[in-house]
C-alpha cells in the first residue's frame, strides 16, 4: 500500500494522476501490471519532452550544406587505396557492424520485423538473409569474422530472434551475432498527458532509432566493442536492400579522413524525395528531416545531399558521447486510446504523439565528420512503401541491374 501511495504522490506530481483513473475497478493482476508499468517510466524525461512539445519547429537555424566527396572525383589510386586500407583494417578484426532492425513492416503490408520481409529475388530472400550474405562476403575476403550486433525493439525482438534460429543463422557463426534491443516510451496527447491504452495499460512505442545508444550501454555492447579492440562501428538501416555492409572503400575513407563520424550518402532523386539531408546546423555535422524543413528548404537546390541512414563512428567517439540525451521528434499518429468509460477506441484524426529519437542527432558532438557521396544505383535501393516508389519491387529490380553492372 504504502508503494501506492508513493507512486500515486509521484505521477500526481508529474500531471500524469490520470494514470489510476480506472484503478479501483481493476482485478488484482491488471493492478500489478499497471504498477510495474508505471514504475518502469522515466517521469522527468517525460516531462522534457512535453514541454517541447509546444514548441514550433525551429526553422529559423542557420543551415548550410555540409561538404562532401563523391566517389565519382575519386582517382582510381585513390580508390584502391581507400579500399585496402579498409580491409586491412577489416583484417585486424578493428570493425563491428550495427544493424537498426527495430522498425516493424507495418507500411510494407508484412506482419513482422522489417528484416524478415522476402524481397524475392531468389527464393525466401528476406532483407536480414541479403545483408548477412553481403557481411559473408568481406569476410571471405578478409578472411575474419566481423562481429554482427543487431537492434530489435520488444515488438519485435522474439520474431527476429526466432527467425534468425529458424534459418540457421544465415551460415553465420551464432556466436559473432548479438542481439539487444532498443527501449519503449510512452505516447502522448496534443497536451503532453500519457495515454492510457486500456484501463490498465499504457500505450507505449519504440523510442526510434536514436535509442540505440543508450541501448548500447545499458546491454553491454560497448564494454564488448572496447574489449574487443574495435575502433570503426559501422552501422545500417535494414531498410536498404542494396546496402554494402562493412564496405571496405567506405572503412578506408573514413579512417583515412580521421574523422569521429563518417556517413554515405546519394543525391536526391528528385526534390520532393523524402529523405533526411546532410549539411551544418549552426555549423554543426547534422540531418535534417524533409518533414523538419521548409518546403523552399526541402524542394530547393541547395539542400541535395541525402542521409541513406550507413555511418561509421569512431569507437572512442560513442563512449564520448553515451550519456548525452538526444532530443525527441513527434510524429502525430492515430493511437487507440481509453475514453471515460474504460473504453478502447480509435479516433479516425491523429489524437497523439508517438516520441522518436534519430540517431543521427548524435552528429552535432562530433569534432568533424565525413561525407562520401556513391551511386545511388550501387547503393540505395530503399523499401519503404508496399507498391510503386521505393517499394520492394523497385528494389529487386536495383538488384537484379546491379548484379550486371560492373561497379565501384
Ligand atoms: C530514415 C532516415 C532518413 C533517411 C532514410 C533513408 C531516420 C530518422 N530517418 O528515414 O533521414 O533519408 O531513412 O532510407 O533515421 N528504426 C528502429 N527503431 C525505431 C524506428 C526505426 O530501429 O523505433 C529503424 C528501422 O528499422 C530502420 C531505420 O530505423 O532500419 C530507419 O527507419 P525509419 O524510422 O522508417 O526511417 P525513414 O523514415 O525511412
Amino acid at each position: 500500500m504504502e508503494r501506492f501511495e508513493y507512486i500515486k504522490e509521484k505521477i500526481n506530481r508529474f500531471g500524469q494522476g490520470h494514470l489510476l483513473s480506472f484503478y479501483n475497478v481493476l482485478n488484482p493482476k491488471e493492478k500489478e501490471a499497471l504498477i510495474n508499468q508505471i514504475n518502469e517510466i522515466d517521469f522527468e524525461d517525460i516531462e522534457i519532452a512535453s514541454s517541447q512539445l509546444s514548441i514550433p519547429l525551429n526553422n529559423k537555424r542557420e543551415i548550410v550544406p555540409i561538404e562532401y566527396e563523391s566517389v565519382l572525383s575519386l582517382t582510381d589510386s585513390k580508390r584502391k587505396m581507400y579500399e585496402e586500407h579498409g580491409l586491412k583494417l577489416l583484417k585486424e578484426k578493428k570493425v563491428a557492424v550495427v544493424l537498426i532492425a527495430g522498425g516493424q513492416g507495418t507500411r510494407l503490408g508484412h506482419d513482422g520485423p522489417k528484416g524478415t520481409v522476402s524481397i524475392g529475388v531468389s527464393s525466401n530472400q528476406s532483407l536480414f538473409a541479403l545483408q548477412a550474405e553481403r557481411l559473408q562476403k568481406i569476410e571471405e575476403k578478409t578472411k575474419s569474422i566481423i562481429p554482427w550486433y543487431i537492434m530489435t525493439s520488444p515488438i519485435n525482438e522474439l520474431e527476429t530472434k526466432k527467425f534468425f534460429k529458424d534459418n540457421d543463422y544465415f551460415n553465420c557463426n551464432p556466436r559473432q551475432i548479438f542481439f539487444f534491443k532498443q527501449e519503449l516510451i510512452p505516447t502522448l496527447t496534443t497536451n503532453g498527458k500519457i495515454i492510457l491504452e486500456s484501463k490498465s495499460k499504457i500505450s507505449m512505442a519504440p523510442n526510434g532509432n536514436g535509442g540505440v545508444f543508450a541501448s548500447m550501454k545499458s546491454s553491454g555492447i560497448l564494454k564488448d566493442l572496447k574489449m574487443k579492440g574495435i575502433k570503426w562501428v559501422f552501422f545500417n538501416n535494414i531498410d536498404n536492400a542494396l546496402v554494402q555492409v562493412a564496405d571496405p572503400l567506405f572503412i578506408g575513407f573514413a579512417d583515412k579522413k580521421g574523422t569521429e563520424v563518417s556517413s554515405k550518402s546519394v543525391k536526391k532523386r528528385e526534390p520532393g524525395e523524402k529523405v533526411g539531408v546532410f549539411c551544418l546546423s549552426e555549423g554543426k555535422p547534422s540531418v535534417i528531416e524533409y518533414s523538419e524543413m521548409s518546403k523552399e528548404e526541402s524542394e530547393g537546390e541547395k539542400f541535395t545531399n541525402a542521409n541513406i541512414g550507413i555511418h561509421l563512428f569512431q569507437l572512442s567517439f560513442l563512449e564520448k558521447t553515451m550519456d548525452v540525451k538526444l532530443p525527441y521528434h513527434f510524429a502525430h499518429k492515430v493511437i487507440p486510446s481509453v475514453n471515460e468509460l474504460g473504453q478502447t477506441i480509435r479516433s479516425i484524426e491523429p489524437n497523439g504523439y508517438k516520441l522518436e529519437k534519430f540517431y543521427f542527432d548524435i552528429f552535432q558532438y562530433a569534432e568533424n565528420m565525413s561525407v562520401l557521396q556513391v551511386i545511388r544505383e550501387n547503393e540505395f535501393a530503399p523499401v519503404k512503401n508496399r507498391i510503386g516508389l521505393d517499394s520492394l519491387e523497385t528494389a529487386r529490380k536495383m538488384i537484379l541491374q546491379n548484379n550486371k553492372r560492373d561497379k565501384f
